[in-house]
């Protein structure tokens, strides 16, 4: 059996909490594709944020170096690769190689949890779950805070602000792939919603589909 569940949302909505205890709930295999973004930000140590100075040849050099190790990197999580995945993801050579790696991991026998901007639209259209998940921006930002500060990095409110302000505009106006809900997706909004709350949410939703198909 496959079975597929697509998470996405806007940046510091809580999906990346929720598509980890989905897939620790359900036994199911767990791709952060953001990570896979920034990675490549990472290893593309010469990428400045000029597009234009990245060739195709190194894109995949850089995208065949991604290992556990490099998506281990704590300082992955910071800022600087946000905006730098945000803005290398605008690239649609970066978007297609990197897709064929996404389409791998879901196709494999069993289930699967993906979370991202684009995996109910483009990467898993027919992902048996899809939830979008949003919350407003001064939320959002004071979540942000609190999990930078639990990592001991220093990072005022503003700046973790304005970082999410940029990104999401970025991430939903670019031309190739941006991140939109999918029709079929139940939209989440976890502004005054506790992580148990969502989950609970979720669980049902995925529960009803697993008994549609007649899944244990
Ligand atoms: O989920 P995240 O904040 O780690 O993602 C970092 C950036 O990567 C995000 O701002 C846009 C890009 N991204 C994308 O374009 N498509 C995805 N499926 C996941 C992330």
């Amino acid at each position: 059996m496959n079975f597929i569940v697509a998470i996405d949302g806007t940046a510091g909505s809580g999906k990346g909490t929720i598509g980890k205890a989905i897939s620790r709930h359900y036994n199911f295999r767990y791709l952060d594709t953001g990570l896979l973004y920034r990675a490549l930000a990472f290893n593309l140590r010469s990428f400045s944020g000029n597009l234009g100075s990245i060739s195709e040849k190194n894109i995949l050099k850089a995208i065949r170096a991604i290992d556990e190790k490099i998506l281990q990197l704590k300082e992955l999580r910071e800022n600087e690769f946000g905006e730098k995945a945000s803005l290398i993801a605008t690239n649609p050579f970066v978007r297609k190689e990197l897709l064929i790696y996404q389409r791998n991991f879901a196709s494999q026998n069993g289930g699967a949890v993906l979370d991202g901007r684009d995996i109910g639209t483009v990467v898993c259209p027919d992902a048996n779950v899809k939830i979008f998940v949003d919350a407003i921006e001064s939320v959002r930002a004071r979540r942000r805070v609190k999990q930078f500060k639990e990592q001991k990095l220093a990072i005022s409110y503003t700046e973790v602000l304005e970082d999410l302000r940029k990104r999401d505009e970025q991430d939903r106006n670019r031309k190739v792939s941006p991140m939109v809900p999918a029709k079929d997706a139940l939209l989440l909004d976890s502004s005054k919603m506790s992580v148990q709350d969502s989950l609970d949410i979720v669980v049902l939703r995925i529960n009803a589909e697993l008994n549609k198909n007649n899944i244990e």
